[in-house]
């Protein structure tokens, strides 16, 4: 058996929770390989909406085991009192979730350095969500991170302040008062106490080598997919660097993320929307500006489901959607939110790019300086859609972007719910 991989190829909130949890029936683990609490993945069924930070997008599934993987970083306070709170009336999460020993902890004071940080960069912050995620993987990859399994040991306590100082001395150094800031709502004190109260809470979960658990369950042949977060314009090699995540959100990050071998990976689901948004800062080529730029952020809904920020939206960026197929080496492809386009006449998809006078279709490393998309436009279908007939200008829409992509798109998303959706 293989691990199939499922991951966002634009900036995020492509609707990964939605997909996860359609395509979760087929499988018997679901696991996270990278990010944290940044993370919100939504899912809609029964009446009832769930946002998941941290959680795999497959726990309410019965009898699927959920994984959160070692490259996943994790605050306690936010898994135990934000997730596990809100859901375990709806799932028994102590009995489906694992936790890997080797993730990385995100401490109070990472929070607060995360806050720090993007005071101190001023215009140029990157608009980070303030989970703490840039400074826990700071640590992770400066070797000093404190991990899962640490917990469990007794010099804990002693590790902990000792991370904690570090972080107070750098913040000290920039010269910034933080002691107004609130993490969740709580001064740092509170904050901190009811991090370590969800800390003793967290010691009452499946807390183990999940690499181990992954591959005895490659041998039993149950079938796995790895959940991705953000999304490949947000990863730390290939994103629009320096607006970006701290982790690998590729394909290949789920081999790191979870100690599975390249040769053990099987399907890669890209998802994309047939638009484009983009949460925080950085550059966005096809970005609009302007009252279309509402109209999609008003139809779609699109506020960040971790922080609530308006998400910044625009066309269809094709040139960096066929960059992220080919780093992902994406196999099928779904496409999401085509319900949003639905009553527009007509919509614009970028082609290409002028660069310096040049027309082309690759990505020049300097993305932010003069770009100019070109559009091509294509026309609207007017009427809802419904799982069992497709308009002939979604058809065409849809062959367009598979003959671009030289890919098949085997999912339509046309809409939130669960049963929403056009299978080819
Ligand atoms: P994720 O981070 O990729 O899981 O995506 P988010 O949950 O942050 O954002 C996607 C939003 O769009 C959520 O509110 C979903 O409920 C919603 N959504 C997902 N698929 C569709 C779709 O096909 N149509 C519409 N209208 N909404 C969708
Ligand atoms: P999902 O999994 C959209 C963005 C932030 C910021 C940048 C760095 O729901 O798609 P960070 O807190 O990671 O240091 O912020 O990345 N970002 C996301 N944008 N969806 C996400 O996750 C995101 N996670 C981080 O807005 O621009
Ligand atoms: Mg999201």
């Amino acid at each position: 058996m293989k691990v199939d991989v499922l991951l966002g190829l634009q900036w995020g909130d492509e609707g990964k929770g939605k997909a996860v949890d359609v395509l979760t029936p087929t499988y018997d683990i679901v696991a996270r390989f990278q990010g944290g609490p940044n993370a919100g993945h939504t899912l809609e069924f029964d009446n009832h909406k769930f946002v998941l930070h941290t959680i795999p997008s497959g726990i309410f599934r019965e009898n699927t085991w959920n994984i959160i993987g070692n490259g996943v970083v994790i605050d306690p306070y936010v898994l135990v009192n934000n997730e596990i709170k809100a859901i375990s009336s709806y799932t028994d999460v102590k009995s489906k979730l694992f936790i890997s020993l080797l993730s990385n902890l995100i401490l109070p004071s990472h929070r607060l350095l995360d806050y720090a940080k993007e005071k101190a960069l001023g215009e140029q912050k990157i608009g980070s969500t303030l989970k703490g995620i840039g400074p826990t993987y700071t640590d992770k990859v400066s070797r000093k991170g404190i991990r899962v399994g640490d917990i469990l040991s007794s010099n804990f306590d002693k590790k902990y302040e000792k991370l904690k100082e570090d972080h107070l001395n750098q913040i000290e150094k920039m010269g910034l008062d933080c002691s107004a800031y609130t993490i969740e709502g709580l001064s740092f004190d509170a904050y901190e106490s009811a991090w370590m109260e969800a800390l003793e809470e967290l010691k009452s979960y499946k807390l183990v080598s999940t690499e181990y658990l992954i591959h005895n369950a490659l041998i039993d042949n149950k079938t796995i997919l790895a959940e991705g977060a953000q999304g490949t314009l947000l990863d730390i090699d290939f994103g629009t660097y320096p607006y970006v995540t701290s982790s690998n959100t590729i394909a290949a990050g789920a081999c790191a993320g979870l100690g599975v071998g390249p040769s053990k990976i099987g399907k890669v689901f890209g998802l994309f929307k047939a638009y484009c948004t983009r949460v925080g800062e950085g550059v966005f080529p096809t970005e609009l500006n302007d009252e279309m730029g509402e109209y999609l952020r008003d139809k779609g809904h699109e506020f960040g489901s971790t922080t609530n920020r308006p998400r910044r939206c625009g066309w269809m960026d094709l040139p960096l959607l066929k960059y992220a197929c080919m780093v992902n080496g994406v196999t099928e492809l779904i496409l999401t939110k085509v319900d949003v386009l639905s009553e527009l006449e007509s919509f614009q998809v970028c082609t290409d790019y002028e660069v310096n006078g040049q027309i082309t279709n690759q990505i020049p490393y300097e993305l932010s300086r003069n770009i100019k998309p070109i559009y091509k436009t294509m026309k609207g279908w007017q009427q809802e859609l419904n799982p069992s007939t497709v308009p002939e200008n979604l058809n065409a829409y849809i062959k367009f972007i598979e003959n671009y992509l030289q890919q098949r798109i085997f999912l339509v998303s046309i809409g939130a719910n669960r049963k929403d959706n056009i299978i080819f």
